[in-house]
């Protein structure tokens, strides 16, 4: 073999043990690089004579080309390599089943809100939305519920460590009942002077406060006030109105009614709403879910109307409670702590 032939071997062999791109280039320098063998070879040239210089310079051009064609042979093996490697790294396996986007749903309780929005809206109530820092007047005292009145001790109130301009405690609303007097203000208001008023029909849900947790209490609960006033608005509309409602929200006849006599500064006479179902995992057991009663004077004058004239009825019930009894939850607390597994049951 002559020195060309074996040149040309040893640059394949060189290539092909680089595994790299850098190795590879410097190998291709030690042959055809500035100072490279082949590069040397050529310079031989000079010193032979002219016949000589021909084959001998054909040969190694030969040579350098057959040097190039290792070379860039060994250049795409590389790449090749390179690019094999990658397809590995970031494989895609299409069997996978998709990403998918997650998709959210109302927290129960907003549900019950809303159907309960909705059917009492069904009847013409309108829907208002109150502070849930609520004055003294508002919470209590214009309630019919004077400073120092022990039916204060009802609800173990949340204060707020703020005064009114009055010097007394802000507190946390324990009751929708604000609402009664805030909403048929605004409407008294709206209309006096005139001949005539539209009745006052309005629904009020929203977030309550009082000192009590267990199972069927928590710190902060949700209620719905209903107010209908007018001048010829009595107990029988009461019982209808919400004999309408707990149907449409149960969706079911197969329920009973009770109102049984309690007492409330706000109403008189007053009572408490107590559902019995006929059939279900509840029958037979007379469940709380409202309290209510016709509308006291002294409150109807506090809302800026005159108690010979008008009068209605009001109600205010736990929506806690009636979302517990339609989906079957015993413990109140659950709804309160962001537990996915028992919220997703709900879409
Ligand atoms: N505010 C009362 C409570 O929270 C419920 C009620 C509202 C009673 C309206 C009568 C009329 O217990």
């Amino acid at each position: 073999m002559n020195d060309l032939a074996q040149l040309l071997q040893s640059a394949q062999a060189e290539f092909a043990q680089a595994s790299t791109p850098a190795d590879l280039e410097n190998a291709k320098a030690r042959f055809l690089g500035k100072s490279g063998q082949v590069t040397e070879l050529m310079k031989g040239l000079a010193a032979l004579p002219v016949e000589e210089k021909k084959t001998r310079g054909a040969e190694i051009n030969q040579l350098k080309q057959g040097i190039e064609a290792a070379l860039n042979a060994r250049r795409q093996a590389l790449a090749d390599a390179e690019l094999e490697k990658q397809l590995k790294a970031e494989a895609l396996d299409v069997t996978l089943p998709g990403r998918q986007r997650g998709t959210g749903g109302l927290h129960p309780i907003t549900r019950a809100m809303e159907r309960i929005e909705a059917i009492f809206g069904s009847m013409g109530f309108d829907v208002a939305d109150g502070p849930e820092i609520e004055t003294d007047w508002f919470s209590f005292s214009s309630l019919n519920n004077p400073e120092n009145h022990p039916a204060r001790s009802m609800q173990d109130t949340f204060y707020v460590d703020m005064k009114d301009e009055g010097g007394r405690w802000f507190n946390l609303r324990p009751h929708t009942s604000p609402m009664q007097i805030r909403y048929a203000q605004a409407h008294a208001k709206r209309y006096a002077g005139q001949d005539t008023m539209p009745e006052i029909r309005v629904i009020a849900p929203g977030r309550t406060y009082r000192v009590d947790s267990d199972a069927t209490h928590s710190p902060m609960f949700h209620q719905v006030e209903g107010l209908w006033v007018g001048e010829n608005i009595s107990f029988k509309d009461l019982k209808s109105v919400y004999l309408n409602f707990i149907t449409a929200f149960f969706e079911t006849d197969a329920l009973q009614l009770r109102f049984r006599p309690s007492y409330f500064p706000f109403t008189e006479p007053s009572a408490e709403i107590d559902i019995m179902f006929e059939t279900g995992p509840l029958k037979g057991r007379w469940l709380e879910v409202s309290g209510a009663g016709q509308v006291h004077p002294q409150v109807i004058r506090n809302m800026g109307l005159d108690p010979e004239r008008y009068i209605g009825f009001a109600f205010g019930s736990g929506i806690d409670r009636l979302a517990m009894l339609r989906y079957g939850v015993n413990d109140l607390r659950l709804f309160f702590e962001g537990d996915l597994r028992f919220l997703s049951q709900f879409k």
